[in-house]
């Protein structure tokens, strides 16, 4: 009988504090052994000449989200976990939205009946709140807390989702209470459907205007109005998908104060800009491809971000996948026969390509070193999501999720490569050198050369501490 199930050989191993030389043994899906050399697998993989890195956790992702005006996101849980593990990933936290007037627990159980059994890799699942009534907040949410769901999404803008200021501060509180985490989407509501009117009333309706319409300063505001609450509240909360240098410096004027406040960003605000939602030559509404929210904005805050990012303002990055198809009727491409960009879903894809663009432009360009890499990519979320130990880092006794890099590969993204059930990819004919050759899931290969090979059902969903 073999001591190990798998043994991964040759590679050389990160984590992130060390890069260093070692084998892996797997057994009954957990890392067993990581030593000199390994010997005495039932199989063997060569991982000379590449990283072997923890597999990618993603903790914001949207997946078969209800998003308003019947319009279906294109991807379920099969779809975008089976993309997710070939972009390296082996854990992707998407949310469970409840819809005003609706029970935040029916809402939970629905979509946790959704992911069972459809899973290619492992799945935990956050809230999104949108009607913190008094139920919610005294019974709910605490009893859901308890049962693993520890942190919820809240929004500060959207017609469907945004919260009043009390609100905030009444959910914030009960984060407090029970130890639960908050995820501030941070933009101001009343300021961006003020540049929307005034946008549409000049006949600025084509995509490229959604960007005017939500300024940086939108953001900058509201994320300097989610630290305060916070920090009257005393609790810790998340900014998510921060977008450039103007909430990048609130949020590093918060942490120099000794709050308690976090933030993720994107591939999104280090490689797109807003000039990308303009149209294309004979097609004017090529731009709502990159529409999302916070809008990309200028090359000058890509190079903020990755100051963020150097100094430990960011402790996350995350792809906010939110994929909607470009053709049909339900697409971003035709609005429903509406003619602003106000009606173009916001979000974009990108579960599949968000670690070899931080791979290539942070660690290829010498930007980040690779420890900071799957800081950034795994460990950290699993920290700070609840899943540590046991995920996010290659360690004896965790969980065997695995991604195999080959450092020197050179590939260019294209939607013909990729995974996901979206039409389109905003990243098409970026190139990229680094790229994701294998990924392991629980001491199972799922991928391999860019080949599925899981069974839906493989990835379990998580409950969380
Ligand atoms: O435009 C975006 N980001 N859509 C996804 C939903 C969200 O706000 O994260
Ligand atoms: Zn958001
Ligand atoms: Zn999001």
């Amino acid at each position: 009988m073999s001591t190990y199930d798998l043994a991964i050989r040759g590679g050389t191993l990160a984590t992130a504090s060390d890069v260093f030389r070692a084998d892996i043994g797997i057994r009954d899906g957990k890392i067993a052994a990581i030593a000199d050399a390994v010997t005495g697998a039932a199989e063997e993989v060569d991982a000379t000449g590449l990283l072997v890195l923890p597999g990618g956790i993603d903790s914001h992702v949207h997946i078969a989200q209800p998003s308003g005006d019947g319009i279906v996101m294109a991807d379920d849980f099969a779809s975008a976990t089976g993309a997710a593990a070939a972009g390296g990933n082996t854990l992707i936290m998407p949310f469970a939205l409840q819809a005003r007037g609706t029970s935040l627990r029916a809402a939970v159980d629905a979509y946790r009946a959704q992911a069972e059994g459809n899973c290619v890799i492992d799945t935990a699942i956050h809230l999104i709140i949108s009607d913190p009534t008094p139920e919610v907040l005294g019974q709910e949410l605490p009893a859901l807390i308890k049962d693993g769901y520890t942190s919820f999404k809240v929004f500060m803008t959207y017609d469907d989702l945004v919260l009043s200021d009390r609100e905030l501060l009444e959910v914030f509180e009960v984060a407090r209470r029970e130890g639960a985490l908050v995820m501030v989407h941070a933009e101001g509501y009343d300021s961006i459907r003020y540049m929307t009117d005034r946008l549409e009333r000049a006949g600025n309706t084509a995509p490229y205007y959604h960007a005017k319409s939500r300024p940086q300063l939108v953001e900058r505001e509201a994320t300097h109005r989610a630290i305060s609450h916070g920090e009257l509240v005393d609790v810790p909360i998340m900014i998510v998908h921060v977008s450039g240098r103007e909430p990048m410096e609130q949020i590093r004027w918060a942490q120099t104060r000794g709050l308690n406040v976090m933030a993720e960003t994107c591939p999104q605000y280090i490689s797109l800009t807003e000039e990308d939602l303009r149209a294309a030559q004979g097609d004017d509404m090529a731009g709502a491809k990159y529409v999302c929210s916070p809008p990309p904005r200028g090359t000058e805050d890509h190079e903020a971000i990755w100051e963020g990012i150097r100094t430990g303002v960011f402790q996350t990055f995350s792809s906010d996948h939110c994929p909607f198809r470009y053709e049909g009727t339900d697409g971003k491409q035709v609005p429903r026969g509406r003619s602003s960009f106000r009606w173009v879903p916001n979000g974009i894809p990108g579960v599949e390509t968000r670690l070899p663009i931080l791979f290539s432009e942070g660690v290829s360009k010498g930007r980040i070193t690779l420890q900071k890499f799957v800081e950034l990519t795994a460990t950290n979320h699993a920290r700070i999501y609840g899943l540590y130990p046991g995920k996010g880092a290659l360690a004896v006794g965790f969980d065997a999720d695995i991604a195999l890099w080959d450092p020197e590969r050179r590939e260019t993204i294209r939607q013909d490569i990729l995974h996901h059930g979206a039409d389109y990819t905003p990243w098409e004919g970026f190139k990229v050198t680094g790229w994701p050759v294998m990924t392991i899931a629980r001491g199972a290969v799922v991928c391999k050369d860019g080949t599925l090979l899981a069974e839906p059902g493989q990835g379990k969903v998580l409950a969380r501490q």
